[in-house]
């Protein structure tokens, strides 16, 4: 629903930050611009909604040329959120979140409701609404930044690096929220990061800008990790690329066996209290959810387990937990976090190797 055809952006005496770009981005997805500082995301970005005008080419929303409409009714019809949340200072939480529907005529009382709601969409305490944008902290700020961008309702999100002043803990969390939001609200959105991780993880489709605005690949991030289309995508898409690849890859064949284990009483005592020679047993609580393990040799100690497993996720997690499992077996827990059993590394890597053959009898 927004295309880009031939379209090439010089500023003044440079290169051009933006050299003949030509792509269709399809209604209801996320599409990711990655690439380098300075390869003409931003603008790309900005010509959708006419913040910056083509030299040449043209660019189309719902097969209309976007210099058909008049720019400052482009920009409402167009959520934009970005990078430093640009809240207004001397206005309250509820009142940046309302400044579109304002604009567009929406009376007060109805638009600060609709931002109340909005507070509660993005999953923002209501009572944050009558702080200033200075009394939050940066992730709540982005999270106005979104909710603001969502007030008028508009069916483009165009989002620029809106996540990249966060701590990696946060950005996760606001990841993984606006995949949650875009379940139900199906927007286009168009997202800006320079982060490979953070663009896999977000886009339906990827877009790969090299330096010079040129546009490298352009497709969905498993084929970008599995097959980059020339040397710059491979090394930005890095080194462990085979990796991250496994995080696409379902986890539907691995074997999950039972695995011994041992009750903890709120006390700290072992049900049953392990024998000498007993090997690897995990520790559970009372509901059936893991604490640990107790090793061979280890009488009642507890060691601290690996990461959790939980069934349906892919490869790369089911290699985690076998991996960072003290016993070499990685615990595999139901939707509630109970036990279900144990995977073992050398079948979680069986399996990769078969689904790399599978893989390339299809290239
Ligand atoms: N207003 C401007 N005037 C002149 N040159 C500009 C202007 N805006 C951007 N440029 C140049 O155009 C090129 C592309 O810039 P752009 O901001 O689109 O890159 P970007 O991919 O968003 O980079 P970053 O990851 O650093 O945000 C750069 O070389 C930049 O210096
Ligand atoms: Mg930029």
């Amino acid at each position: 629903m927004i295309e880009f055809q031939s379209v090439t952006k010089q500023y003044q005496g440079g290169q051009p930050a933006v050299d003949q770009l030509t792509m269709s981005i399809s209604k209801g997805s996320i599409t990711v611009f990655v690439g380098p500082s300075g390869c003409g995301k931003t603008t790309s970005l900005r010509m959708i909604n006419r913040m910056v005008e083509p030299t040449s080419g043209v660019i189309t929303v719902d097969g209309k040329d976007v210099t058909s409409v008049p720019a400052s009714e482009l920009r409402r019809s167009m959520g934009y959120v970005m990078q430093s949340s640009g809240l207004l200072p001397h206005r309250s939480v509820l009142d940046n979140i309302a400044t579109v529907p304002r604009l567009n005529g929406v009376p007060k009382s109805e638009a600060r409701k609709r931002a109340e709601e909005l507070l509660d969409v993005v999953g923002l305490a209501r009572v944050l609404g009558k702080r200033y944008p200075s009394q939050l902290s940066g992730g709540q700020q982005q999270r106005v930044g979104v909710a603001r961008a969502l007030a008028a309702d508009p069916p483009v999100l165009l989002m620029d690096e809106p996540f990249s002043a966060v701590d990696p803990v946060v950005r996760d969390e606001l990841q993984q929220e606006l995949l949650r939001l875009q379940k139900d609200l199906a927007k286009t959105i168009v997202f800006v990061t320079h982060d490979i991780d953070e663009a896999t993880v977000l886009g339906d489709k990827v877009a790969v800008f090299a330096t010079g605005g040129k546009l490298a690949q352009y497709a969905t991030p498993e084929e970008i990790l599995r097959a980059p289309a020339n040397d710059f995508v491979a090394s930005f898409v890095g080194r462990d690329r085979g990796f991250r690849h496994l995080g696409f890859t379902a986890s539907d064949g691995v074997t999950v066996h039972p695995v011994p284990t041992v009750v903890r009483s709120p006390g700290g005592s072992l049900d049953p209290e392990p024998g000498p020679g007993a090997g690897w047993q995990l520790v559970v609580d009372h509901a059936g959810r893991p604490l640990g393990w107790t090793g061979p040799g280890n009488g009642a100690g507890l060691i601290p387990g690996g990461s959790l497993f939980r069934a349906g996720e892919s490869l790369r997690r089911a290699l985690d937990a076998a991996l960072s499992s003290p016993s070499g077996l990685g615990v595999a827990v139901d939707s509630e976090g109970r036990v279900l059993g144990v995977v073992r590394g050398g079948e979680v890597l069986a399996l990769i190797e078969e689904a790399r053959q599978v893989r390339q009898a299809a290239l």
